[in-house]
């Protein structure tokens, strides 16, 4: 069973990150979304907050994948979870070439940390390529509409936002 760890924080989930499960389902039979307990940032959405939205949103949006993506909350090396889950692939998303130094620069640095964990790209839809978290929370702050960028159980759980309904 080939198992890929998709790694981030997830403050919200964007339907661009929901873009890049469904793609990565496709490709390895088990998915493992690893959710940042970052304690140098400070996230809008605590960690069982953002846990608790993406199960709903995963099996809202994809409930054909039920018991083939799981999430997870992580603390500390991305590789060091991809080992304890048993995973040898990180997922991650490429939206435009301004991601790729920072992609280019964390692939190259796991595997140097760890050979046997290889890092895989989707790039995200066209549709979804100009979407991220910082720009979803923004426009939330100041009451936009974000029904078209986030699931329901991550607009929900955004102050202010308008959800498109
Ligand atoms: O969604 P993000 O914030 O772009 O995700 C960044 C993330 C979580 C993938 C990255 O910060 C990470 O892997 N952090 C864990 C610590 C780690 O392994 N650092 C070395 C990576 S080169």
């Amino acid at each position: 069973m080939k198992s890929a760890v998709y790694p981030g924080s997830f403050d919200p989930i964007t339907y661009g990150h929901l873009d890049v499960v469904r793609r990565a389902a496709d490709v390895f039979d088990r998915v493992i979304l690893a959710v940042l307990v970052n304690p140098r940032k400070t996230p809008l959405l605590g960690i069982e907050e953002r846990l608790e939205t993406i199960r709903r949103s995963v099996a809202e949006t994809w409930p054909e994948l039920a018991g083939r993506v799981e999430v997870e909350a992580f603390d500390g090396l991305t590789v060091e979870f991809c080992r304890a889950a048993g995973a040898g692939f990180i997922v991650r998303g490429l939206r435009a070439i301004s991601d790729f130094e920072t992609e280019l620069q964390m692939a190259h640095t796991n595997r140097k940390l760890a050979p046997d964990v290889d890092t895989v790209f989707f790039m995200t839809s066209l549709e979804h390529s100009y979407l991220s978290s910082s720009l979803v929370k923004e426009i939330a702050s100041f009451g936009g509409d974000v029904g078209r960028m986030v699931p329901p159980a991550a607009a929900a759980r955004l102050p202010g936002a308008k959800r498109g309904l």
